[in-house]
């Protein structure tokens, strides 16, 4: 089965390939702006722009970001450009951390909404979304993003030191992805 995945982020592309294996996954650029104002709205944006070229496939499209307590939610839809355009991850990371300075509320989560197109045309609207702590300096190199500063509750170490496998168990994503498992799972079994 083919599913048309609506981004380039590799890292993306990787996680979505090893949480659905029974897809061959297909990349493509919807080339629109992503102006709602919130993940859903932004995932659905993308997801209509791919599913009108491609009828009769599956198409899935992802908003994510990170959503700090202190902060009032953000970075939010802004996580990429938090730091101003181009999307820039060290300014990211180091704004973050100076928007914490002396902050003692670390409560952060990352929320993925995930709008997937079935055959039919039909839209649904998924989401995931894990819970933990914006450590005061970033530790490990794996991952992406925010990853080196996101404790998820329960582990004492940050996204970024955690395997593919322990991340993808327990991230937003993942969460999310497994819902997109379910609604496939309970189209095909029609
Ligand atoms: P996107 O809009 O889903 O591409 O995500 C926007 C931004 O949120 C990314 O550029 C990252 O800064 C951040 N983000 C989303 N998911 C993750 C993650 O799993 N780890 C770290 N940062 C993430």
């Amino acid at each position: 089965m083919e599913l048309y995945v609506a981004t380039h982020n590799e890292h993306k592309l990787r996680e979505i390939g090893e949480m659905l294996p029974g897809f061959t996954i297909l990349s493509e650029d919807p080339d629109v702006e992503e102006t709602a104002p919130d993940f859903a709205g932004n995932a659905l944006i993308k997801a209509r722009a791919i599913a009108a070229a491609h009828k009769g496939c599956w198409v899935m499209a992802d908003d994510s970001g990170l959503e700090v307590a202190a902060l009032g939610g953000e970075p939010g839809v802004r996580s990429a450009r938090y730091a101003g355009e181009p999307s820039n991850t060290p300014a990211n990371n180091a704004l973050l951390l100076k928007n914490l300075e002396g902050v003692a509320d670390r409560r952060a989560n990352f929320t993925c909404c995930v709008a997937l197109v079935d055959p039919d045309g039909v839209e649904h609207v998924l989401a995931g979304r894990c819970y933990g702590t914006i450590a005061q300096a970033p530790s490990g190199a794996g991952g992406f993003g925010y990853d080196p500063l996101f404790i998820p509750d329960g582990h004492t170490k940050s996204f970024a030191e955690l395997s593919a496998d322990e991340k993808n168990a327990i991230s937003h994503r993942g969460r999310a992805l497994a819902e997109v498992q379910n609604c496939i799972q309970g189209f095909t079994a029609r």
